[in-house]
């Protein structure tokens, strides 16, 4: 099942992306270069991502304060992805061994997230990207993607166990 949410004011949404968007560019990781996730047509797509470990601690802290919280799931871990203009996520399934995660976007009109009804590849369903939404995806075979994006666009993934 997907379904949004409204997890932060866009105020707020808008200075954590103030703060990410200061990070030394030697914070991220080309995910097209280095530990792919590759898509169901083995194209790796072109994105970067600053994980958990790695961000700066003020970071950190500010987001494990704002992580959301499920009663029967652990948040594991989270990532910040950063699509630059153009960038994009080919569909694909997560295989990390998750057991669901969600999609915190700190802008609005940066492109969209898309999922695919019953995995069918012909039918996707785009949901805009929109300043502290939050987009639950609680099924780990869910096939999903991320449009071309308009202008730099910054989301947090939260994994859940
Ligand atoms: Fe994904």
């Amino acid at each position: 099942m997907i379904w949004t949410s409204h997890h932060l004011s866009p105020p707020l949404a808008q200075k954590l992306r103030n703060d990410i968007q200061t990070l030394d560019k030697a914070y991220w990781r080309d995910r097209s270069r280095f530990n792919p996730n590759l898509g169901l047509d083995n194209t790796a797509g072109q994105y970067y991502s600053c994980g958990k470990v790695s961000c700066p601690e003020h970071l950190s802290n500010m987001i494990s304060l704002i992580a959301p919280e499920y009663t029967g799931r652990e948040l594991d871990d989270w990532v910040i992805n950063w699509t630059p203009e153009g960038g994009y996520m080919p569909p694909h399934i997560d295989n990390e061994g998750y057991l669901e995660f969600t999609v915190l976007s700190l802008q609005s009109g940066s492109g969209s997230f898309i999922w695919y009804h019953n995995n069918d590849t012909s039918k996707p369903e785009h949901i805009a990207d929109k300043a502290g939404q939050i987009i639950h995806i609680d099924d780990i075979t869910q096939i999903h993607a991320v449009a071309p994006a308009t202008m730099d666009r910054y989301v947090i993934i939260f994994l859940y166990r």
